[in-house]
């Protein structure tokens, strides 16, 4: 296949020769493989001509630091880190120094006693998580600034907030020359994250998968693009070949940041169950729900999303809904029903046939999207001259 040409100012702005981002995507499946977008797939996006994203979210701070260096071993091309930054991580008990010795203390009974019920109502075994030793290290809001500090020593060349403000590393990031984008579901945030001095806003729409809000990328985009504008916005969510990618530069935006696309490369770091999982879903099988970080994510859905979503249970804020789901993830692992874990993934999976290179898919998407804007529109369309 042809290397295609196609070029933005996003290219200009970030060193990459396509206008692509692969998203910083992290852990699912319960963390089993940890996170999905690791040095491999960053790597082979980033050398593709794209820009590889580090989903930094379930790595200690050392553990982001190797894959950082792993990630510089494998190419000289830009890439970048993404990380989440909740301001209410643990409901804020984290930041008010008003956290218990175990944070699971914070957990209702009777919360535990639903999840648990559900997971038994499928058949499942309930036994609790052994109780591993946790490593004295902080958690949440403590946890994503010990991994902003790495972000800072090792001066990546691009840094994405995934959740939450980038506001007080602002300055620290500009003055290592780090290009900062921030991800945003609203036009509400779009502003808020544009006022802080971002470099670029991404808007994500809710067809997109993983944490995701409530408005569909085809409104969102061009509203946030005239919200923040001069600020470029590049456009997530649905976007996984060519057509997506010249309807985002068409409503403006200067490239596309592609989850669920690169969930079924070969160099996607998640088991082959979620992938396949994936390739088998139609447009609508992913539903939306808390059960799995106590934040509405988009997943591929099962019945236990069902039951839980039927339940009218309440979720915890994220973190504790993660404790509250522990003995969950391991019940359900020990009965071997991996189907239920947390199976991130946006609607676009139906248009996904197959498992291949990231390359390849990346270079699928730019030259459909070359392949239009070079014939402007497809034939069926035809030009009507107005009065
Ligand atoms: C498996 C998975 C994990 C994700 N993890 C993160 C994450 O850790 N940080 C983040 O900013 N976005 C995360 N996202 C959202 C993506 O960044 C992106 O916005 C989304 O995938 C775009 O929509 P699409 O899936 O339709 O391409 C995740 C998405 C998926 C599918």
């Amino acid at each position: 296949m042809a290397r295609p040409v196609l070029r933005t100012a996003l290219c200009d702005m970030l060193g990459i020769e396509y206008p692509v981002i692969l998203a910083g995507m992290g852990p699912v499946a319960g963390g089993i493989t940890g996170p999905v977008a690791t040095a491999k797939l960053v790597a082979a996006v980033s050398n593709a001509g794209g820009l590889g994203v580090i989903g930094g979210a379930g790595f200690s701070p050392e553990r982001l630091r190797e894959e950082i260096n792993t990630v510089r071993s494998m190419t000289d091309k830009p890439f970048g880190v993404d990380l989440l930054l909740p301001s209410n991580f643990m409901g804020g008990a984290a930041a008010g120094g008003e956290m218990p010795q175990d944070p699971r203390e914070l957990i209702p009974a009777e919360t535990y006693a639903g999840v648990r019920k559900l997971v038994e109502d499928l058949g499942i075994a309930w036994e609790k998580a052994p109780d591993t030793p946790r490593p004295q290290r902080p958690r949440g809001a403590g946890m994503s600034d010990a991994q902003m500090e790495v972000v800072i020593e090792e001066k990546v060349a691009v840094f994405a907030s995934g959740l939450g403000s980038p506001a007080q590393w602002m300055d620290r990031l500009k003055a290592n020359g780090t290009k900062v984008l921030s991800l945003v579901g609203n036009v509400k945030n779009a502003k808020r994250v544009a006022a802080t001095g971002v470099d670029i806003v991404v808007a994500q729409g809710t067809e997109a998968g993983g944490h995701t809000g409530r408005v569909a990328t085809l409104a969102l985009v061009p509203q946030a693009i005239d919200a923040v504008s001069p600020t470029p916005v590049v456009a997530a969510g649905g976007i996984a070949d060519g057509r997506g990618l010249a309807a985002a530069l068409a409503m403006g935006a200067v490239g596309a940041w592609c989850g669920t696309a690169f969930l079924v490369a070969d160099e996607a770091n998640q088991p082959e169950l979620q992938k396949q999982r994936i390739l088998a879903a139609t447009d609508e099988d992913t539903r939306v729900t808390r059960l799995y970080s106590g934040k509405t994510m988009r997943n591929i859905t099962n019945p236990l999303i069902e039951a839980w979503e039927a339940s009218g249970i309440q979720a915890l804020p994220m973190g504790l809904q993660g404790l509250l789901i522990q003995d969950l993830v391991h019940s359900v692992r020990k009965a071997g029903r991996e189907e239920l874990l947390m199976n991130a993934a946006g609607q676009v999976s139906g248009l996904l046939t197959g498992t291949r290179p990231a390359a390849e898919i990346l270079h699928d998407i730019v030259n459909g999207a070359a392949d239009i804007i070079a014939r402007q529109l497809p034939e069926t369309v035809e030009a009507v001259p107005g009065d």
